[in-house]
């Protein structure tokens, strides 16, 4: 059900249709990923289905608002390719539809931006700016309607951080062409609807994005364990700074359930032949769904794909029943009745929407613990996070894995010293820049 949005939101939503192109930033939580949604709705109104693209740079960020990657909606598989190359490729006859499908296209959103290397927002814009006319081509994005949301003070894109050569896309001179000058504006969001106005949550997370977070704050967020042990907070969701901490997390909570466990393994139909083709087929189905996943009654599960409007992916649970090979019967946290989530089928399309490759299995993963890249957008009702198991020395990692949670009351953490704090210098000075604008 969609939300009413504040007055920050709806202004944002009013630019958009009013001819500007808009980038909403602000802290976790302030409703960047909500007014974008609204933004769809509206677009899809006014364009149809075919004139908005709806894209982030990781799948799990996709996922949440239902849009795709950066990567497939630019049919990159592999590799580093220029911008030409990508071009190139789409303008090839075997990729007409895809390239019909770019020139429909009026409004383009992404989520999570700065998430996005800056070298792809550039393909991105250059790969719009071909496909437009010749009057158009020295506009951003060929002069389509472009909104972005994210916060340049979580987590970047992935190796990009102060002192690297690469920057993240918030940081490239297309970024500042598409939200600036007559073009264009960033907008901070100011409302929060992630944590309440009474919670001292609030507050902490607000100094520590600036890196201001006082011994108090520190102390105040460690007493939230208590003394117990890990099992305690075994229905809260942990969060880990790298894939194979969540896993090894993950595996030993299966083991220390008593119940029967029922393993789903993948279906494949692979309708290519080539064996380079088969090859390609099967890397892409592993992306998209796991070969085998491992459930058991009473284990913590996170839907990897949106059912419906109200049952996004990112969605945490517990199994409650497994039907083997074919459902399992999850409660989602949140929800009254719980939910019979069935085997799904996940495919591999050409450019001619045939079918290359399907994969049939569950949609659902382990979490009780997952990676902070992988939870970045979501909203987590119990959040616990161990920093003295594993280390946490991105920027910006702690401050997007605390806000995740939506109160103290909600929140675990455990060994949190001042080193795991860490801001970062390009997202501090993207809000200073903004508030000398306005002056
Ligand atoms: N106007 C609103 N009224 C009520 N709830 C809202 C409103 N805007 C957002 N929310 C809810 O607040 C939570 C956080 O919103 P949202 O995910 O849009 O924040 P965000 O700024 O995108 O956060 P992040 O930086 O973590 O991605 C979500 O549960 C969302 O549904
Ligand atoms: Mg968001």
């Amino acid at each position: 059900m969609a939300v009413t949005l504040d007055g920050h939101q709806s202004r944002a939503v009013s630019m958009v249709f009013s001819g500007m192109n808009v980038a909403v930033v602000g802290p976790a939580g302030c409703g960047k990923s909500e007014t974008l949604k609204a933004v769809v709705r509206r677009g899809k109104d006014k364009w149809g289905e075919k004139g908005v693209v709806v894209l982030a740079w990781s799948g799990s960020a996709a996922n949440l608002v239902e849009g795709r990657t950066l990567a497939s909606f630019l049919t990159v598989t592999v590799g580093d390719p220029s911008k030409e190359s990508i071009l190139k490729r789409l303008l090839e006859p075997r990729n007409r539809v895809i390239w019909s499908g770019i020139l429909a296209v009026r409004l383009i959103v992404i989520d999570e931006a700065p998430t996005i290397e800056g070298r792809w927002f550039d393909r991105l814009e250059y790969v719009f700016r071909m496909a437009a006319s010749v009057f158009n081509q020295c506009l951003p994005f060929g002069g389509r309607a472009v909104f972005a949301a994210g916060d340049p003070l979580q987590l970047a894109a992935y190796g990009v951080t102060d002192t690297s050569v690469e920057v993240s896309a918030c940081a490239t001179r297309s970024w500042a062409d598409t939200f600036s000058y007559s073009y264009g504006e960033s907008v901070r969001l100011a409302g929060q609807h992630r944590q309440g106005s009474s919670d001292g949550l609030r507050g902490i997370l607000d100094r520590m994005r600036f890196g201001k977070t006082t011994d108090a704050d520190i102390a105040t967020l460690n007493s939230t364990w208590g003394s117990q042990a890990e099992e305690t907070w075994m229905d809260f969701t942990h969060l880990r700074a790298r894939n194979i901490d969540a896993a090894a997390h993950n595996a030993r909570m299966l083991d220390s359930l008593p119940a029967e466990r029922f393993v789903f393994k993948c279906a494949d139909t692979i309708k290519v032949v080539h064996p380079e083709q088969v090859k390609d087929a099967r890397a892409k189905l592993e992306k998209l769904a796991a070969t085998s996943v491992t459930l058991c009654q009473g284990a913590t599960v996170v839907l990897t794909r949106t059912l419906s409007a109200d049952l996004v992916a990112g969605s945490h649970g517990k199994v409650l029943a497994v039907n083997p090979g074919v459902s399992v019967l999850v409660s989602f946290f949140g929800r009254l009745t719980p939910v019979t989530v069935e085997v799904q089928s996940f495919c591999i399309k050409d450019a001619l929407e045939r079918t290359l490759a399907e994969r049939r299995q569950i949609p659902l993963l382990l979490a009780w613990a997952i990676t902070v890249s992988r939870a970045q957008g979501m909203t987590v009702q119990r959040v616990a996070i161990d920093f003295s198991c594993t280390s946490w020395t991105l920027d910006c990692l702690s401050y997007s894995a605390i806000s995740r949670a939506v109160s103290l009351d909600c929140l675990r953490v455990k060994g949190l010293r001042r080193e795991h704090i860490r801001t970062c210098a390009s997202g501090l000075r993207y809000y200073r820049d903004m508030e000398e604008e306005e002056g």
